[in-house]
């Protein structure tokens, strides 16, 4: 199946190989950009950003890529207050406009679905640049792209995703590719802040290996290490610390995401449970890869930042070479370097479900009344019903 003319809103909505090919075209890209090739494959075209919700490098990678195409951007940050949706516009309404000024827009804002509702009301592409707690694919893209270049692989890499895995949207969609590239996932966040169901579904129907721990502790005086296992409710002292620490290939912090936490949970217990630093540093592999999507909190002490295995920089600027071979695809003005294969859509609607709702509060459905959920069967366990816009569960 083509790129051309699709949208990208979930890490699921590109099969293994289509991945395999936005990371190969990538790396094109990044070699004609350190040999200053000029490219002009989007000249004529025009990308559209529109961000409900801050950032530094998604929205700003997203333009350098276009104009390193050759393109041109419009570039609408603070839509949630500089957009007519603080008359009250709906997001369909936007996008059907939207679409009319641009050939592909990156869409961020802060409620689950969102996207995928924008992309039912587009003829563009649109590309999720996150939305709220749920997914953000193409961080994903370029967090593969990373694990790839700094570690020539991903089958079979042991990836550590930490800090708040209930509502960074980073490390879901990123445990699902990981997943579904056979990599193996240990799991370290503090109560409360695991991963969510729908992610666990996932792995467990690619029956990936997945080890789970609460915290990441620094507790005596002399830093000695302990780490707990909430299933066993095992304590495991300095010893086993540097034996998982040798274990692992990757490690992936991520900050508390506070500006989604429900009112009771403002304080989190064991904030400092996953914090790395040089003591911590000096325990993992000499050839261990620190991930961050950034931007970080207190998750990397500061003297992290010259140790060679700290790549979270590095990661930041691959972004530019994996949204470039993006953009280029779904605008249909690159093709993929091998023929792909028909892609199947993993998600089948299920009939019969109009008395049902998504049982998350922050689901767009929940939110913008012209929307119809939907739901899907989970696979393995068919009397589920999942949200097709932010995959909760549904209620009647
Ligand atoms: N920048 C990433 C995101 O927007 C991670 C974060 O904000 O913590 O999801
Ligand atoms: N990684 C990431 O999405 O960063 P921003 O929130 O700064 O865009």
């Amino acid at each position: 199946m083509t790129f051309t003319g699709r949208h990208l809103i979930s890490i699921n909505d590109f099969s293994n190989e289509e991945i395999e090919a936005v990371l190969d075209l990538a790396q094109e890209m990044d070699s004609a950009l350190e040999a200053k090739k000029r490219l002009d494959l989007c000249q004529g075209k025009e990308l559209y950003t529109i961000f409900y919700e801050p950032s530094t490098r998604t929205r700003s990678s997203f333009e350098t890529a276009m104009h390193r195409l050759g393109g041109t951007v419009v570039s609408h940050a603070e839509a949630q207050v500089t957009s007519s949706v603080a008359k009250g516009e709906t997001i369909a309404d936007t996008v059907r406009t939207l679409e009319k000024y641009a050939d592909v827009i990156v869409m961020r804002h802060p409620l689950d679905g969102s996207t995928r509702l924008a992309a039912e009301h587009s003829s563009v592409p649109i590309i999720s640049g996150g939305d709220g707690a749920h997914e953000h694919p193409t961080q994903t893209l370029l967090d593969l792209y990373t694990i790839l270049k700094e570690k020539g692989g991903i089958e079979g890499k042991n990836v550590a995703l930490c800090g708040d895995l209930r509502h960074g949207r980073t490390v879901h969609s990123l445990a699902v590719a990981l997943a579904r590239f056979k990599a193996e996932i240990t799991c370290i966040a503090p109560p409360g802040f695991e991963l969510p169901d729908h992610i666990r579904d996932i792995l467990n129907n690619y029956k990936c290996k997945i080890t789970e721990y609460s915290s990441l502790e620094e507790i005596a005086d002399d830093g000695s290490l302990l780490v707990h296992q909430p299933k066993t409710g095992k304590t495991h002292q300095e010893g086993f610390m540097s034996f998982l620490l040798e274990s692992l290939d990757v490690l992936y912090f991520t900050r508390l995401q506070r500006e989604r936490f429900d009112t009771q949970e403002s304080s989190v217990a064991g904030e400092e449970s996953y914090r790395i630093n040089k003591q911590l540093l000096a325990k993992s592999r000499d050839d261990a890869v620190i991930m961050h999507p950034l931007p970080r909190i207190n998750e990397l002490a500061y003297e992290v930042d010259q140790d060679k295995r700290a790549a979270y920089f590095r990661q930041a600027g691959y972004g530019i070479p994996v949204r470039m071979a993006l953009i280029a695809l779904l605008l249909g003005v690159a093709e993929p370097k091998k023929a792909l294969t028909t892609h199947e859509a993993t998600v089948k609607i299920a009939k019969d479900t109009s008395n049902l709702r998504c049982i998350n509060e922050r689901c767009i459905t929940n939110k913008e009344q012209y929307s119809t959920p939907k739901f899907y069967k989970v696979p393995g366990s068919p009397k589920l019903l999942r949200c097709y816009y932010c995959d909760w569960l549904a209620q009647n």
